[in-house]
């Protein structure tokens, strides 16, 4: 039978790789990359680094697919993002049907870790519900971004006994998300944390998080907002794109 895995890589530095995303990677036949448009283009060529530093034997092919785009017609948000997860879900069918022959490996690499804001497992789910293909799924877990800003803060994520929410911008935006104790914020393209000025709060910001040009601020949201603002303008043009994370936490 088939075999396909799903390998978180870390969320950017090669070095987050694990021991045992290594040992998996070295067991794929297929790799299968989602080419997601020339900003992201940075991200496939860490995904193709990865492959040809830790894997011994170089007899491995890689299969990209164009990503399918979101439906801008569509506009509620959850029936344009399940549109767009069914379309994906018909080509990762095509690729696990028609690249692997029986009993050959497939892999997709996955940004941090496959199970936090990540459609990969879903999208797998659907094409397993389909039954037009039969295959063994493996989910090798990687080091998420959270982790990642943890560490480059040099910060524990929760206070003694404390809860920790993780969030998205959009959510904290619509006022969905509120601050108890600590909140950790993911997919922010339009700095939300401005509507949290005002209510007692310090940030730790990071972007390009584990990687060469990663930048960390870190005190009271009110004194950085407009700083983080700026800086992350700057960095996204000169770069073509960013990926920031960051958490907010009570003062005192
Ligand atoms: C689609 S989610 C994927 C998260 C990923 N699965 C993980 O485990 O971190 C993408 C978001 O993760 C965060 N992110 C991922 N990598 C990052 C990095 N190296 N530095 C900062 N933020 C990052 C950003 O908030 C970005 O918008």
């Amino acid at each position: 039978m088939r075999t396909v895995y799903v390998i978180g890589i870390g969320a950017g530095n090669p070095e987050f790789v694990t021991v045992q995303a290594i040992k998996a990677l070295n067991q794929v036949d297929v790799f299968f990359l989602m080419d997601k448009g020339e900003a992201k283009q940075d991200l496939v060529l860490l995904r193709k680094e990865i492959c040809e530093r830790y894997i011994e034997d170089h007899s491995y092919r890689i299969v990209e697919t164009v990503d399918p785009v979101r439906d801008p017609d569509i506009a509620d948000y959850k029936t344009r993002v399940e549109a767009w997860h069914q379309q994906r879900s018909l080509i990762y069918e095509e690729l696990i049907g028609g690249e692997l022959e029986e009993n050959q490996c497939g892999a997709f690499l996955v940004w941090g870790d496959p199970s936090l804001y990540d459609s990969t497992l879903r999208i797998i789910d659907t094409v397993k519900a389909r039954r037009q293909i039969r295959f063994n799924l493996l989910v090798i877990p990687g080091i998420t971004s959270i982790q990642a800003l943890a560490a480059s803060h040099r910060i524990s994520l929760n206070g003694l006994g404390e809860s920790v929410t993780i969030t998205t911008g959009r959510q904290l935006s619509l006022g969905l998300t509120s601050v108890e104790d600590t909140a950790v914020v993911m997919l922010d393209g339009q700095c939300s944390f401005k509507a949290m000025i005002g209510t007692d709060l310090n940030i730790y910001w990071g972007a390009y998080l584990g990687m060469e040009n990663e930048v960390l601020l870190s005190g009271s949201l009110d004194e950085l907002a407009d700083e983080i603002e700026a800086i992350r303008a700057q960095h996204r043009s000169r770069n073509g794109w960013i990926m920031d994370t960051y958490l907010l936490t009570k003062k005192g």
